[in-house]
């Protein structure tokens, strides 16, 4: 089933976008910085402050008992999950994620050349010493921003530290701003952010730490969109390949807002807000505690085989239809967006209505179809399909991002990311309906639009099991036992190939719908989890990356 809900047009003057890049921004410029904050009230809402008072007062103490200094700063971004649109960011479709209050902080202090105490030093610690043990650094080892970063089998934590402080160092000096040295420095990190969840807890990690040393080197006024656009790059240094939807939410996000994040012309975010309703409506995490082990370390059975697979397929359709060449996307290859683009501007298809794009989907789907046969090709009819030897193909396609692989499956793999983006579509849509956006939802009202966001999820859901390969058994059964126990819908959420799955749910049916799980997942796969609260939560839409004022934080 691809998309089961009824389209609503879109809200008449929609809330205004951030762009990235050099474009012309849409704010004002002081609107597309990363916010200062003063207080830990700009950060949390009002439910989560007693928990988050507590737990800065806790890393206040620390750092001071660890360094006897006192905190300069703290940078604060958060993890992510994504509601709909799943591997469809590197294809340059728009995804649809929103920022959740489970977050990792960075706290610095800087200690200046003349300070007794400056011995060139930068030492890492982390709250969670016996997991992550201190690391110490010396600055003059990062005289030059292409500094290697070990990335052996087994990553070290620091490792997500090293590369935002060499994305900054890079960029800062790309940007020829007013870059100051590295100087000494002190930092203590506490995530709360749980990892191989796939929640994004290192990208939080690198974008923190990213943002934290651009602050020390430059003036604390860093663009969002600058600070989305490094940290793209900066976890490239660690072998991870990303369509850029997991910075692009951790940094743009709006606290009751899920964000439209679109790549094309330029990265942009759409703030699209989560609508009142009778009874609410909920979002639950639930983690299958199934590792999605680290994509450094998977990336080349997984991750960077979609990454090829769709980039391929991309490829050999524009062949097949003489559409042109492909803009090329990071110098790699072209995009199925480009394709579907192309297919539409060729046909004369005027897009922005359900009625246009779902027949551009079910046309460039029957393409799909007819192009590839069968669902598995081995590496030497790939090469033949693009015209290319073999080696010249996985020169092209494999030398960046490696893969291990004998055969690719470009048919389901395209066909998920064209019917997956008309989903994410249609969920966006809804969620920002201007019938709906403008008021609460009763009772009776609230009922088919529930049903209508959790097919979608749903049917996303088979989508990433079936077509995309993405998810695993854990994670269908958790969908199925969420489902059963009330779920509107489900689905897996971020990478796959375990990790979390997220559920919406009404208010009324949120406590069956934890007790469900816990009867029948977790109590039958982790009968040593006593408590579920660690594993199982509800998650509102949280702000998005910040850096603490200087002097007169209010805790
Ligand atoms: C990871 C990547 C994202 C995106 C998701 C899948 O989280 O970092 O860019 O591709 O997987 O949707």
């Amino acid at each position: 089933m691809l998309v089961p809900s009824p389209w609503t047009t879109p809200h008449p003057s929609p809330p205004p976008a951030y762009h990235v890049g050099s474009s012309p921004p849409l704010f004002p410029p002081h609107e597309d910085l990363v916010p200062s904050v003063s207080s830990l009230a700009d950060i949390y809402s009002a439910s989560e402050l007693p928990h988050q008072s507590a737990r800065w007062a806790a890393l206040e103490a620390r750092f001071r008992a660890l360094y006897d200094r006192q905190i300069s700063f703290v940078t604060r971004t958060p993890g992510r999950v994504n509601l709909i649109g799943e591997h469809i960011d590197y294809s340059w479709f728009p995804v649809l994620p929103m920022a959740i209050p489970r977050d990792v902080l960075v706290a610095v202090a800087i200690i200046p050349a003349a300070d007794a105490a400056a011995d060139g030093r930068i030492i890492l610690s982390n709250v969670q010493a016996l997991k992550y043990p201190t690391r110490v650094f010396n600055t003059r080892d990062f005289t030059d921003p292409f500094f290697p970063i070990p990335t052996d089998k087994h990553i070290d934590w620091s490792a997500y530290f090293l590369a935002g402080l060499k994305g900054a160092l890079t960029f800062s000096r790309l940007c020829a701003t007013e870059a100051t040295p590295l100087p000494t420095m002190r930092i203590l990190v506490d995530g709360e952010l749980p990892t191989c969840a796939g929640l994004s807890a290192s990208s939080a990690f690198v974008c923190s730490s990213l943002l934290a040393v651009l602050a020390t080197i430059t003036a604390p006024v860093i663009e969002r969109s600058f600070l989305v656009n490094s940290a793209v790059i900066s976890e490239r240094a660690l072998g991870v390949n990303s369509g850029g939807m997991d910075q692009a939410a951790s940094v743009f996000a709006i606290r009751d807002h899920a964000l439209l994040v679109d790549f094309r012309p330029l990265v942009s975010a759409k703030p699209v807000r989560v609508l009142d309703t009778v009874p609410r409506l909920c979002f639950i995490l639930a983690n299958s505690l199934v590792s999605v082990s680290n994509r450094t370390e998977t990336g080349p059975d997984r991750y960077n085989i979609r990454f090829v697979e769709t980039t391929i397929a991309a490829e050999i359709l524009a062949r097949e239809y003489s559409v042109g060449r492909l803009e090329i996307r990071d110098g790699f290859g072209g995009t199925l967006r480009g394709f579907y683009d192309k297919i539409c501007e060729r046909q004369g298809w005027a897009m922005g209505d359900r009625e246009s794009e779902e027949r551009a989907v079910k046309d460039i789907v029957a393409r799909i179809r007819k192009t590839f046969s069968k669902d598995r090709y081995s590496l030497d009819e790939v090469a033949e399909m693009l015209g290319l030897s073999t080696e010249d193909m996985m020169r092209k396609y494999t030398t960046r991002f490696p893969i291990r692989a004998t055969h690719l499956n470009l048919r389901d793999r395209a066909q998920h990311v064209i019917e997956e983006s008309f989903r994410c579509k249609c969920f966006s849509s809804l969620l920002a309906s201007s019938t709906t956006n403008l008021r609460a939802l009763s009772a009776t009202e609230s009922t088919p639009y529930f049903d209508a966001l959790g097919e979608l999820m749903n049917a996303s859901q088979e989508s990433c099991s079936s077509m995309f390969a993405c998810s695993c058994p854990e994670i269908d059964n958790l969908c199925r036992i969420a489902q059963k126990y009330g779920a509107a819908g489900s689905r897996i959420t971020g990478t796959g190939w375990g990790g979390c799955i997220i559920s919406l749910v009404r208010a009324d049916r949120v406590d069956q719908v934890i007790d469900g799980l816990r009867k029948e997942y977790y109590s039958v796969q982790h009968p040593e989890i006593k408590d579920i609260s660690e594993v199982v939560f509800q998650i509102t839409p949280s702000n998005g990356s910040v850096l603490t004022k200087g002097t007169g934080f209010q805790m």
